[in-house]
Order: C-alpha cells, then structure tokens, then sequence
C-alpha cells in the first residue's frame, strides 16, 4: 500500500483507505473494510467490473458533458448516490453531517441508516437533496410503524428496505477485535485504540454517540450490542413479502427494496409497487459465496427493467465501474467504502474530494466514450470477455 499521510495525496480509492487505516483505530477500521467469512463475495464485487470491456465511440463531438439521471423520481446531477451506511460519526465525528453536504454540493443523493447517528429530521431540514432512509425491520411492528411515519413526517423522498440482513453476516474481522455498539473491546482492540490517541480525543471532545432513529424505542445503553447480536435479536426473521406490501401501501411513496438479486423477486417487488430495486450483495458483508450485483444486473433488467428503476451497489471504485453499470441499464451506482474512506480520513472535505473525484472520472470516461448524456449509454458499448 502507498504511503499516504495527507488528503491532498488521495486521488482514488485506494489512497483514501490508506488514509482512514493510518487514522482510525484497528477495530474500526477493519468494521468498514471487512466483509463476510472468507470475504469471496467482496472481493469479487470489484473484480465482475473487470471481466467486461468498454467499446468506446469516436468523433462525436463531447465538448457539453450531462451525467444528470433521474431516479425514483428524483433528478441527480450525478449517476451515482451515498448509500446509507450505519454509525458514521463513529468514523469521523462530522459523521451523517458530512456526507448530507458533500452530498448535496454534487446535486445528488444521501442515504441515512436506521443505525444512524445523527438525526433524520436534522438532516432533511438542512439539504436540500434528495434523502433515503434505509429501513430495517424490527421485531416490534409498532416500532416499524413509528419510524416510517418519523421519516414521512420529515419528509425523506425515498424509503429503502434492506431485505438483504435478515441476519447477522459473519464478519470474522469483529469477532477478532470486539467491535460492537456501544464497544465491548478485546484486549488487543483496546491496544488499537491507544496508539491513535487523535481518533480518541476527537471522539470524547465532540457530541456523545448517539443512535437518534432507535433510541426512542430500543434502550441501546445496557451493555454491548454487536452488528450480529442486533440482527439477531432486534430484526425480525420472519419479515416476508406481506409485510412489505403493507409497508409500501403504508409509504405510499418511492418505495425500493436494497439487497435484491433475483429477476424473480425484482418482478414480485414491482407488483407489491414498489418503484426499485437496489441489486447488492451489502459490500461483501452479508452472504458471502453470493453472486455479484453487476454480474446480475441483465437478468434482473431484462426481466424487471421497464417496471421499476433498477440500481446497484457493491464494489464500486471507479468512474468506469458505473459508467459499466449504466451502459447494461442501471438507473444509479450507490456507493458505499467509496464515501467511508474518505469521511473516516477527513471528514467533509474527504467526502467532497471523492465525490469530485469520481464525477471527474464519469466525465472523463463519457468524453472517451463518445457520450454526452447517460441516455447514450447501451450494451453495445460492453463486451463481455
Ligand atoms: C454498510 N451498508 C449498510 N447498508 C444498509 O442497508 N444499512 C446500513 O446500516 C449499512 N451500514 C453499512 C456500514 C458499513 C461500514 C458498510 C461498509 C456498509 C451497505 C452499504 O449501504 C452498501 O450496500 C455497500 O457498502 C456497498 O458496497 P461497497 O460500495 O462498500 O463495496
Ligand atoms: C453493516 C450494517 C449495519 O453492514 O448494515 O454493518
């Protein structure tokens, strides 16, 4: 790995990593970068990118460049969003803040986690750009009834339930360091810890940590919990397509479902009217052995795609990755570690450098592709090897 120690070294997704392991504690770090058992399905989400190549077109005049999409009835400047990830002031005490306005300085949209930890409605009162709020579904219906009605009230554009975490995935990763919420620290994580004493100031000198979309409804202060050990115990297993249908009808919105795969349930989402899909394998976190979002994103178009706007996540690191996915027809790229990194590393001016970064690489990728709006893309600019 390079050395990076500064954010004006980062210039790609491997320099932002880098930079959030050289400052964040071992136990963290490894919380946002690892994925599931032998973490197979993480590593070839990037990998499916890179056994298909882009056909470019040449002398079509691509001086005015327009990567504007519109998706879920939502326009965006960009063709890509911040998918919702839990915990971020965790990471950088900017946290959910920091993602919202970077987000909002490209035009485009922001994801916030039931496992958030700053506030839906603070965050809808202060941007002005599209926001998701990522749903997981509990145990306690009335509690499930609350939190949308929370996020209804707020006025968030778009609900997104994650159907892909019906349990805890195995992130062997935590189990070594005791990573979990509020920490419960091995001895060699507590060592972690001590030798990046800055993350340590930083954290005990801002905000206290907070979970405000559950704390009104689950005591989150008796003793640890871990990621697994919330799944486990707070979400319900038995979550199925009837209850969704009632939480669509109920939303009465933009409704997708994030962790989709099958062309089979693509289609059933459509019927119970829902308006997308995310195709994701969770980065890598949950199934491991799974296939990836972009090796399945013909399938699910071809038998979806004119019901409902399909999108996808999952091992995104470049601008030719979603220019990849937008050629075979997805409507949006979310993108996950791609903002985690940087947020972790430096905050708002990290999220904003990335974000820069990867609008860069589309315009850059559309001009030598021979396109001046997303609408030109099509399968004829990929070949599959
Ligand atoms: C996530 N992701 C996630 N998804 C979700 O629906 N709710 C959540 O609370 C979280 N939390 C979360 C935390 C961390 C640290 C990571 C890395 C991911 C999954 C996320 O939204 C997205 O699907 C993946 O991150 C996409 O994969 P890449 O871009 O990280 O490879
Ligand atoms: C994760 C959860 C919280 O991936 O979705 O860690």
């Amino acid at each position: 790995m390079r050395l990076v120690t500064r954010l004006s070294q980062c210039n790609n997704f491997h320099d932002f990593r880098a930079l959030a392991r050289l400052r964040l504690p071992g136990p963290i770090f490894n919380y946002i970068d690892g994925g599931a058992d032998d973490e197979t399905t993480y590593r070839e989400n990037t990998r499916a990118f890179e056994r298909c190549d882009l056909l470019p077109s040449v002398l079509r005049g691509v001086k005015d460049i327009d990567m504007s999409v519109t998706v879920m009835g939502q326009k965006l400047a960009m063709p890509f969003y911040c998918s919702p990830t839990a915990l971020q002031r965790l990471f950088h005490h900017e946290g959910e803040r920091a993602v919202a306005a970077a987000a909002e300085k490209y035009g485009t949209m922001f994801g916030v986690s039931s496992l958030g930890t700053v506030s839906l409605e603070e965050l809808r009162r202060k941007h002005t750009n599209p926001q998701v709020y990522q749903f997981y579904f509990h145990r306690d219906r009335g509690l499930n009834r609350a939190m949308m009605q929370r996020a209804k009230d707020a006025g968030v554009e778009v609900m997104m339930l994650t159907v892909d975490s019906i349990t805890g995935g195995n992130r062997e990763r935590d189990l070594r360091t005791g990573f979990s919420i509020p920490f419960k620290l091995t001895m060699g994580g507590m060592i972690q810890f001590a030798i990046k004493p800055m993350w340590g100031i930083n954290y005990v000198t801002h905000e206290k940590f907070r979970l405000p979309q559950l704390e009104e409804h689950v005591d989150m202060s008796g003793g640890a919990s871990s990621i697994g050990g919330y799944f486990s115990n707070m979400l319900d297993p038995s979550m199925n397509w009837d209850d969704v249908a009632e939480m669509v009808d109920q939303w009465g919105g933009q409704f997708c479902l994030k962790g989709v795969m099958t062309a089979a349930d693509a289609r059933r989402a459509a019927e119970i009217g829902c308006t997308g899909v995310v195709l994701s394998n969770h980065g890598g976190r949950q199934l491991d052995g799974s296939r990836t979002p972009f090796d399945q994103l013909k399938e699910v178009l071809d038998a979806a795609g004119d019901r409902l706007d399909v999108l996808m996540d999952s091992g995104v690191q470049r601008g030719t990755h979603v220019l990849k996915a937008l050629s075979l027809g997805a409507k949006a790229v979310g993108l996950g570690r791609f903002y985690l990194y940087p947020l972790a590393a430096a905050g708002q001016a990290g999220v904003e450098r990335a974000l820069g970064l990867m609008r860069a690489e589309i315009e850059r990728g559309m001009r030598l592709m021979g396109v001046t709006s997303i609408s030109q893309l099509s399968p004829d600019n990929l070949r599959f090897r």
